[in-house]
């Protein structure tokens, strides 16, 4: 009798394992968010608007596109002008302007550093979570 207890104890302790396993590795899936920087289109629409999210996730895309030519926080480099700059800023470039420079490019126009080339890989909604990091760091430094 207590021999068949301690089996049976064994098999659903065996059965909370396999779900523990189960579960965390159904975590990990989900966290992992496919292996994409930032997340994709789907993830952004369901996690919902929260902007202090788009802007982390935003950053992180900033980082990985376009800090090379445009400087730590928008600052600028020696490959391109700074984003957090009067000429960039909500009134003089609109949101939808910024998308297009992304887009299809944009050519040499206030600068000498040449013409933008299109960053083609980038969905528009990860061009919005950029344009909010942008707009953020722009606002910090009082620019509209
Ligand atoms: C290889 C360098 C390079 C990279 C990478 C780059 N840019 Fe640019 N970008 C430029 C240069 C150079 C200009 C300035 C063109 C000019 O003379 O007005 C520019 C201009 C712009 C403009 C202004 C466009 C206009 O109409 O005046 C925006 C907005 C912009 N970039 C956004 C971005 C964003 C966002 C990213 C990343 C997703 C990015 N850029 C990546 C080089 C780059």
């Amino acid at each position: 009798m207590a021999r068949s207890n301690r089996k049976i104890r064994f098999a659903k302790s065996k059965n909370s394992v396999l779900i523990l396993v189960l579960s965390i590795s159904s975590l990990l899936l989900l966290l992992s968010n496919g292996g994409k920087i930032g997340g994709s289109d789907d993830n952004v629409l369901k996690r919902g608007l929260d902007s202090a999210q788009i802007r982390r996730d935003g950053m992180k895309l900033y980082i990985g596109n376009c800090l090379s030519c445009h400087g730590v926080h928008g600052r600028g480099t020696s490959f391109g002008p700074p984003l957090v700059h009067r000429s960039y800023g909500a009134s003089e470039l609109s949101d939808q302007a910024f998308a297009q420079a992304v887009h299809y490019g944009a050519p040499e126009r206030l600068w000498h550093f040449g013409e933008m080339k299109p960053l083609k890989e980038l969905s528009q909604v990860q061009v919005a979570q950029i344009l909010a990091y942008v707009r953020a760091q722009q606002t910090d430094a009082e620019i509209r």
